[in-house]
């Protein structure tokens, strides 16, 4: 059993937090945020994770979890003295992609002023290459008096959406530092969840991290590329990523064509990476196309759109799907979200829906009419666009949702449904990459998506 202090009581600290206290330690998270520490004590939580409120629910009632704004508290507790604390504040996007690290710099500096006890600082904020020893320069120049410590990078892989389960199943645990028996200290913390451990220096650490997101967005963008070419040829991407898959060195993971990645951590930490490369004198050439390919993915969307229905201007629009992803309410970067604005710029008029995701939509989305369900959103619609593929449209009343629209105009920006069931329909359907409709010559035999997929799908649409 440790005595651990979290700072920064978000996504990854919460969760971080809450599983290590339900590994048996004493945790005291600390934020800044006094809203966000008052309703955590009663137990309302300030983010949609599936399975954290239940979970906070019982460390607390257990006595393991506790929550505090006060860094004394947290660190200094006479009978509980913090042995490690785990970073986990933000580091958004700042000028030129830059990462953004003053609330890093606060943390390193109220800890070095405020810690009385030797303490192993453990980062788990996604930082460049070079921030832990930034860190430990800044804790020691801060610190009133000289007391032992040591910095050990922790970068933190779990997804939102399934973030307990991600935490507690990790494929690895990452632990860097120049103190090997303070990475082996934190290691301990870790053994139970039976994974691989793998320690090695600070600025290694660091840019595992780095370089796993930017591999992941760039299998993004490259099944995107591929989807685009799919598109014109007439082919099916999401097929040609099973055939992909099935071989071992591609795997197929992260494998899924449309709007591309959003969220809080690919967009940044691509354009933190780039930033840390031009700094450098180096030129990252497949960076900047992955971050364009991402940017155009959302922008098809629009074309798509005006495709099929010409000039937006007063055309009504719904986006279904606010948050980035499925299963969280983070909205930030996220597609449905920017697309919701491209429309307004257009001239549209725009309604849209997210399961979970409506009360931090409201906040940045003016003029938009959020809905209470699905169908409201698509009611007298021109067109629908699917940003985000919550099970909740997986089985939507597709029958009702063309009645109910203007137009019969469907672009699904997640290949969520079948582009043969759609057309049956009777919808005008557009997936990214479904390579459908477009008759196209190659080596001289025309081929349409309608052959193709009626033989894929075994729907026999035989003089359609
Ligand atoms: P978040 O924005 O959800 O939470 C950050 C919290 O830190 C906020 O509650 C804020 O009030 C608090 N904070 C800010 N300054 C503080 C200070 N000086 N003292 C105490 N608290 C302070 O952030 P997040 O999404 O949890 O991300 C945290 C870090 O983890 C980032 O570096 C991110 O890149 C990385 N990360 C995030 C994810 C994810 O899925 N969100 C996954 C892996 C890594
Ligand atoms: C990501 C990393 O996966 C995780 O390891 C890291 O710790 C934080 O950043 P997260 O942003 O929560 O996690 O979600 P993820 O599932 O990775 O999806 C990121 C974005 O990529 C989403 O917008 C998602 O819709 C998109 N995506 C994902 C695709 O477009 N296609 C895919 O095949 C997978």
């Amino acid at each position: 059993m440790k005595n651990i202090a979290v700072i920064g009581v978000g996504y990854v600290g919460l969760v971080t937090g809450t599983s290590f206290a339900d590994m048996g330690n004493r945790v005291i998270c600390v934020d800044v945020n006094e809203e966000r520490i008052a309703n955590l004590r009663q137990g309302i939580m300030p983010i949609y994770e599936p399975g954290l409120e239940e979970m906070v629910r019982r460390n607390v009632n257990a006595g393991r979890l506790l929550f505090t704004t006060s860094y004394a508290d947290a660190l200094n507790d006479p009978q509980a003295p913090a042995d490690m604390v785990f970073v986990a504040v933000g580091t958004p996007e700042g000028v030129d992609g830059e990462a953004d690290l003053r609330y890093v710099r606060s943390v390193a500096e109220t800890v070095a002023e405020i810690v009385d006890h030797p303490v192993i600082v453990v980062n788990k904020s996604t930082v460049p290459v070079g921030t832990g020893d930034w860190v430990a320069d800044i804790v020691s120049h801060k610190q009133p008096r000289p007391v032992p410590f040591s910095v050990v990078s922790n970068p933190e892989f779990l997804r939102e959406g399934s973030a307990i389960s991600d935490f507690m199943n990790p494929d690895r645990i990452i632990l860097g530092s120049l103190d090997r028996s303070a990475a082996e200290a934190v290691a301990q913390l870790y053994i139970p969840l039976r994974a691989p451990i793998m320690v090695t220096d600070l600025r290694t650490a660091e840019m595992i991290k780095y370089a796993s997101n930017a591999f992941l967005a760039t299998k993004i963008s490259f099944i995107n590329e591929i989807a685009n070419i799919c598109e014109a040829l007439g082919a099916d991407v999401k097929e040609v990523a099973i055939g992909m898959g099935y071989d071992k060195r591609i795997g197929r993971a992260f494998l899924d064509a449309g709007l591309g990645y959003g969220g809080s951590c690919f967009p940044k930490d691509v354009s933190a990476l780039t930033h840390m490369a031009n700094v450098q004198g180096k030129h990252p050439q497949m960076l900047e196309a992955v971050m364009q390919i991402n940017a155009d993915q959302r922008r098809s969307v629009l074309l798509k759109a005006r495709e099929l229905c010409g000039d937006l201007s007063g055309k009504n629009v719904a986006i279904l799907g606010l948050a980035f992803k499925p299963n969280t309410d983070d909205i930030r970067d996220s597609p449905g979200i920017d697309l919701a604005r491209m429309f307004q710029e257009q001239g549209a008029n725009v309604k849209a829906y997210d399961p979970v995701a409506m009360p931090n939509t409201a906040r940045v989305l003016k003029d938009v009419k959020l809905c209470a369900d699905s169908y409201e959103a698509v009611d007298g619609c021109d067109v629908v666009i699917l940003a985000t593929e919550w099970n909740e449209f997986k089985n939507i009343d597709l029958v009702r949702v063309k009645k109910l629209m203007k137009l019969p105009l469907f672009i699904d920006g997640r290949n969520l449904y079948d582009p043969a069931t759609m057309y049956d329909l009777g919808f005008v359907y557009r997936g990214l990459g479904r390579g459908y409709g477009k008759p196209v010559t190659n080596g001289g035999a025309p081929q349409t998506w309608q052959s193709w997929g009626s033989w894929n799908s075994g729907v026999n649409r035989e003089g359609k």
